[in-house]
């Protein structure tokens, strides 16, 4: 770590009033220097109730523009505007519109991992964080769609017993995670606890002890009182694990679990961002009142 960078950073952060907001993620030194870490949801409600008058967002395009949405009047930074999210970007609004127009009457559940668009078109938006609760929460007679994580509903809908109409998105960076790497590591960590994200694959996900968010993982951990993890997500999110549990060991079960979006956000990249006042990111007034009553039905709804 960089210590004039960080205090360059510091003291332009109180200059402009600005709070930095980290997913999991992102690399460790960016974790460490902001004011918040956790999972899409524990972002989401971070951004909604901020006092500051500038939310730097360490994460891709769709986190920020969710803080845009919950945030109107704040100014939202996101350090690096190519940091985008493949998954997000496996539907769009016309897409979403025609496959809609199949299933006339059904409940249209949009994954937070969405455009701003997309999530206009919704009736309720979720994370992995609260998924589960969101379907729950939606009456047994309306039939149901899910986008664009193919993987994260059909864990929905294994846990709810519903019937889920699926769009066919994944993440590509979870999609790298196979059952062999997940068996091969069982037989060599016999005793370790095996922690997968719901975006991975549905024969990974069947491997897991639990499926969890990324805070979820987190909160798991420290509670646990299991000492050894394979940890199935990506690999951003050891660097909290192995600070906040230097007792306990962490295996990830692919060195090819990394987000490049995720990794484009450095230190030097924040400083900037806070410099020139860049990228902001911004929504369509009527797109983000629409995309605001899905993601306000999610805040509201509490992760189990
Ligand atoms: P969570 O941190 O909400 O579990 O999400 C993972 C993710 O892939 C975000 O892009
Ligand atoms: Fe998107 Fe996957 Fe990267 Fe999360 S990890 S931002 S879902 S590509």
């Amino acid at each position: 770590m960089n210590p004039s960078l960080v205090e360059k950073i510091a003291k332009l952060k109180r200059q402009r009033n600005a709070v930095i907001l980290a997913h999991n993620y992102q690399i460790g030194e960016v974790q460490d220097i902001a004011d918040f870490t956790g999972d899409s949801l524990g972002l989401s409600i971070q951004a909604a109730k901020t006092k500051a008058d500038v939310i730097v967002f360490c994460g891709v395009h769709f986190m920020a523009e969710t803080a845009a949405i919950l945030s109107p009047s704040k100014t939202v930074l996101l350090p690096d505007s190519h940091a985008g999210c493949p998954m997000a970007d496996m539907i769009t609004a016309p897409q979403l519109i025609e496959f809609k127009a199949k299933y006339p009457g059904a409940v249209v559940v949009c994954y937070v991992n969405s455009s701003a668009e997309v999530k206009a078109h919704c009736d309720v938006c979720c994370t992995s964080a609260n998924a589960v609760e969101i379907i729950k929460s939606i009456d047994p007679a309306k039939q149901i769609i899910f986008v664009p994580d193919k993987y994260l509903g059909s864990y929905a809908a294994a846990k709810t017993g519903r019937d889920i109409i699926l769009w066919p998105g994944y993440c590509p960076t979870h999609a790298n995670i196979t059952a062999e790497d997940i068996t091969k590591l069982k037989i060599i960590h016999p005793d370790a606890l095996v922690l997968a994200h719901p975006e991975c694959r549905q024969e990974v996900v069947a491997l897991a002890d639990k499926a969890l968010s990324t805070s979820g993982m987190i909160k798991f951990v420290a509670a646990s009182p299991a000492t050894e993890f394979i940890i199935a997500t990506e690999q951003g999110i050891i660097h909290t694990l192995k600070k906040q549990n230097p007792q306990k060991h962490f295996i990830i079960a692919s060195q090819r679990a990394v987000c490049p979006n995720m990794k484009r956000i450095t230190l030097e990249k924040i400083l900037w961002s806070l410099e020139d006042m860049k990228y902001k990111i911004t929504v369509d007034p009527e797109i983000a009142a629409k995309a605001l009553k899905s993601i306000e039905k999610m805040v509201s709804v509490l992760p189990s």
